[in-house]
């Protein structure tokens, strides 16, 4: 059985990309499937949502994060090996009395610096911007996707704006979800974002254009705020336009102060059950969301 990858992006900040990938990877865990995490946000916010802030610290001084990886396997040419840096069983959230199945691949707060670094090694080498996007694309098929034989769902959240290795999880994923804001500034660079990715080819000709047009979630929906309702009726003529540049899932993903605290369960010191984290957004938004995601990835 072959895994998914699915990446969470927007190249706007702050829209709820994190939140996504958090909410996304327990309700994908508590329906049984294994689940990765993967942080490509030097940021490092599911890193620390998920691990906590402790083990977080540990695992970035055991030099166990993504920064690390790349630096070792780019611009150190070491045969770093990408499962020894995924930390298994990191959720203290549980669901029929066990932890949820999540592993994260964390970040660390040098993934910045190692990605400028990769491309100033890789220009020392004479290799050109084409040249630096294929040893990207290349070391992402033979590095990440096969973590596609060890997990259900390997989840990508991506940070603000396109880094070269934002880009290359974009491109090879099975699916791209464009979480926004309802509001004007937030979906203002929607048009860009497709431009960017699927209205041109990738530098090599091998780094590919992705199978599906991107998919919006409409994430923090405020019913009674006009706006929303505005950009809500343009995102759906948008969706259902003849020449479409996004889909949209119809699941809606409401301002709710339990989403907000779900990210910040680390620092309880008790485990948290999934049911009492999500409580009534469980019914109302994770169970239809993730019936959405499973028949665009699993459906014809
Ligand atoms: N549905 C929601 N209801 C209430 N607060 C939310 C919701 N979604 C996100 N937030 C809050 O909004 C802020 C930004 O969310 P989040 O970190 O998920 O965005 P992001 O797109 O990942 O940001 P960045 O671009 O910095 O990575 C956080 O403080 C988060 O708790
Ligand atoms: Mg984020």
């Amino acid at each position: 059985m072959s895994g998914k990858l699915v990446a969470v992006a927007n190249m706007k900040g702050g829209v709820g990309k994190t939140t996504t990938v958090v909410m996304l990877a327990d309700a994908l865990a508590a329906s049984g499937a294994s689940v990765l995490v993967v942080d490509l946000d030097p940021q490092a916010s599911a890193s620390i949502c998920f691990a906590g802030d402790e083990i977080l610290a540990d695992l970035i001084r055991e030099g166990r994060t993504l920064d690390h990886y790349l630096g070792l396997r780019i611009v150190d040419r070491d045969r770093a090996v990408l499962p020894d840096f995924v930390r298994a069983a990191i959720s203290t959230t549980t669901h029929l009395g066990e932890p949820l199945a999540v592993s994260l691949l964390p970040s660390g707060p040098d993934l910045r610096i190692v990605e400028r670094e990769i491309i100033y090694a890789l220009t020392t080498r004479k290799f050109s911007m084409h040249a630096i996007e294929s040893h990207l694309w290349k070391l992402f098929h033979e590095d990440f996707a096969p973590l596609r034989d060890r997990y259900d769902y390997v989840l990508f959240d991506c940070a603000p704006g396109i880094s070269p290795m934002t880009e290359v999880a974009i491109r090879a994923s099975d699916l791209v979800i464009v979480a926004c804001i309802p509001d004007f500034l937030s979906t203002y660079g929607l048009k860009g974002f497709y431009r960017m990715i699927w209205g041109t080819p990738g530098g090599p000709e091998s780094m590919l254009t992705p199978r599906r047009l991107p998919h919006v979630l409409v994430t923090r929906l405020q019913q009674n705020v006009k706006q929303h309702q505005t950009t809500l009726r343009s995102l759906t003529e948008g969706a259902t336009a003849e020449n479409p540049v996004f889909r949209l899932f119809a699941t809606r993903v409401p301002q709710s102060a339990a989403l907000a605290n779900a990210l910040t369960r680390q620092y309880t010191t008790y485990r948290n059950k999934y049911h009492d984290t999500y409580h009534d957004l469980i019914g109302g938004t994770i169970a239809p969301l993730m019936t959405e995601v499973k028949e665009v990835l699993h459906g014809a």
